[in-house]
């Protein structure tokens, strides 16, 4: 069917543009400030820069989140269209990883950067300190979530590529 196609095209663009958004944003502008102003706490001049790092970061990650639910509902057309069973199980798996990991974790997120990073950032002035606490809180977030994600999305474009049979 042709519709297929054009579908699986929308389902990998999506999945480029959900998995690499955030990347470049993250490592070479968020992550750089935060180390900068970790080994230079007086400069008053890189503080300005993180606030300002953390603002264009969380609409960064609109991108991201705009991307991943079209990704979800390209996949679940394909699974229709495809005639997919979870008998494939590269599928499977893959579908374990995406609902018990990637859904849980990009809700946690959605609301770090789009519900706590917006309030806590216009209440700067009047309550800095709900301000570093809500950031420490991303920071956690991302440092934790960062070494799982950079194993776990290879492992499902692997998975839906190669489609290996595990068995
Ligand atoms: C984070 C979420 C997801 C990522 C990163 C992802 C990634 C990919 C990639 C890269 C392909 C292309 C493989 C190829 O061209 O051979 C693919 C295919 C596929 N995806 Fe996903 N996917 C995701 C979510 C889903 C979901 C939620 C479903 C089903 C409910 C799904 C069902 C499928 C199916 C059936 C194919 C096979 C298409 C084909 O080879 O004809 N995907 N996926």
């Amino acid at each position: 069917m042709a519709a297929y196609g054009y579908v699986k095209f929308f389902h990998i663009f999506f999945m480029a543009m959900w998995a690499m958004s955030a990347v470049g944003a993250y490592i070479f502008y968020l992550r750089a400030t935060i180390f900068e102003v970790r080994d230079n706490p007086e400069n008053e001049e890189l503080k300005k820069r993180l606030v300002w790092a953390y603002e264009q970061f969380d609409k960064t990650v609109i991108l991201e989140h705009i991307a991943f639910p079209l990704l979800l509902i390209t996949g679940a057309i394909l699974y229709y269209l495809g005639g997919w069973s979870l008998a494939q199980h590269w599928l499977l798996v893959k579908l374990v990883i995406v609902i018990g990991f990637f859904i849980p974790l990009e809700l946690l997120d959605i609301w770090i950067s789009h519900i706590l990073g917006p309030r806590i950032t216009r209440r700067r002035n009047e309550f800095p300190d709900e301000w570093n606490s809500g950031r420490a809180l991303h920071l956690k977030f991302l440092l934790k979530s960062s070494p799982m994600i950079r194993i776990t999305v290879p492992i499902v474009i692997l998975l839906a590529a190669a489609k290996p049979v595990l068995w």
